[in-house]
């Protein structure tokens, strides 16, 4: 039997994962992938090097997980960045000052924060639409609209976006789209297929998937973009560490079994919550009665394990994260440990009670980020716990 060039674009999500980028190390046949934690490398000659210069701006451990990560959003290349948020201002810092950026108004609240207390001050502006509605997508763009920012689903309300016909209205008016696909990762959701021109992660979540390492990529698709951001990574320094870089290589080669499971207990979690008497609202797109359910099968193959949930009141929320066990009271998500957190006081305490009351974020909302443990593990601690309130 003849094996498949590990990289042959032919092969299937988890194959990638595990090969692509992930070669034997030519040298020792190391099958995990070596780290290289060197800031600089020996040159034969003046302008005689075999590749490599300085670290900021490459590293070979580096190269391989941006080679991975570009293979499985479906990418022509990806940067990889020292945070979610470095990816973020990176594709923010491939404008300039007087461009214009139409953003979510529903987007992790670091993302905000990042525009309109840091970017402002470089003459960037912003205008912060729901981009599940077409309608105030096109009218907030301007002449000097360059960027369409968007998550789907978004965070925590779990509102979709048409990708399709998103981008296809963007790319209408000569403006690009990006998306935050944290959420999904690009087991269940990438959006270059439905004509993303960008995809960018915090891979600190799923995509790393162990809780143990911060990390962001911006995933292009034009040879120009690569080139743009590899120009920051080396200008502005905001590169991975080889250490963090290995982490998520060797996070990324269970991402295909973790999601899957992942998805299951999403379900199974989401169903018990939304028949729990205490529980007044669940924000899941795998429920029939959320309102894009339909949009959310066409444009996602699992609908993933991030559930919000409404308790009623600051009151309450807190009564119940007191009596986790199980589940952890912590910001992040995407571990494969069940992470529970409270929006108003963590992720989106940036944008104050003014900015959450107007998109839906309410004192009593409960974010959980279902782990891969035992279901049965993880329904019987929310059940102890709900019964606090
Ligand atoms: C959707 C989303 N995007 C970006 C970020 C920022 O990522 P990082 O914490 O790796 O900087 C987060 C962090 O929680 C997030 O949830």
């Amino acid at each position: 039997m003849t094996a498949k060039p590990p990289d042959s674009n032919k092969q299937g999500f988890a194959t990638r994962a595990i090969h692509t980028g992930q070669e034997p190390d030519p040298l020792t046949g190391a099958v995990s992938a070596p780290i290289y934690p060197t800031s600089t490398y020996a040159q034969e000659e003046i302008g005689k090097n075999k590749g490599y210069e300085y670290a900021r701006v490459t590293n070979p451990t580096r190269d391989r997980l941006e080679t991975n990560l570009a293979a499985l959003e479906g990418g022509t290349a990806s940067r990889v960045f020292g945070s979610g948020m470095a990816a973020i201002n990176a594709v923010a810092s491939m404008l300039k000052a007087g461009d214009h950026i139409v953003a979510g108004h529903n987007l992790y609240g670091g993302t905000p924060r990042l525009f309109n207390q840091v970017l402002v001050n470089f003459g960037l502006t912003f205008t912060y639409v729901d981009t599940s509605d077409l309608k105030k997508v096109e009218s907030a763009f301007q002449k000097n609209t360059r960027l369409v920012f968007l998550e789907t689903p978004t965070n925590p309300l779990m509102e979709l976006c048409d990708l399709r016909a998103l981008t296809e209205l963007s790319h209408r008016h000569g403006v690009e789209v990006v998306v935050d696909n944290t959420f999904m990762s690009p087991y269940f959701q990438r959006p270059i297929e439905f004509g993303a021109d960008m995809v960018v992660h915090s891979t600190t979540k799923f995509l790393n998937g162990h809780s143990d390492g911060l990390g962001g990529v911006v995933v292009c698709t034009k040879p120009e973009q690569a080139e743009k951001l590899a120009f920051l990574q080396k200008c502005a320094g905001a590169i991975l560490s080889p250490f963090e870089c290995w982490l998520i290589l060797r996070g990324v080669k269970t991402l295909a079994v973790r999601m899957e499971q992942h998805d299951r207990s999403g379900r199974k979690v989401a169903d018990y919550l939304s028949k729990h008497k205490k529980v007044q609202k669940v924000f899941y797109p795998g429920l029939p009665d959320h309102p894009q359910h339909e949009l959310a099968k066409r444009q996602m193959s699992g609908f993933g394990s991030m559930i919000a949930f409404e308790t009623g009141s600051l009151a309450n929320a807190n009564k119940m994260l007191r009596k986790v066990r199980v589940c952890c009271l912590a910001e992040s998500l995407g571990g494969v440990e069940t992470l529970i957190s409270h929006p108003a006081t963590m992720t989106h305490a940036g944008i104050g009670e003014e900015g959450r009351r107007k998109i839906g974020i309410t004192d009593g909302m409960v974010r959980i980020s279902v782990g891969i443990e035992d279901v049965d593990d993880i329904l019987a601690d929310l059940d102890q716990a709900l019964a606090a309130i």
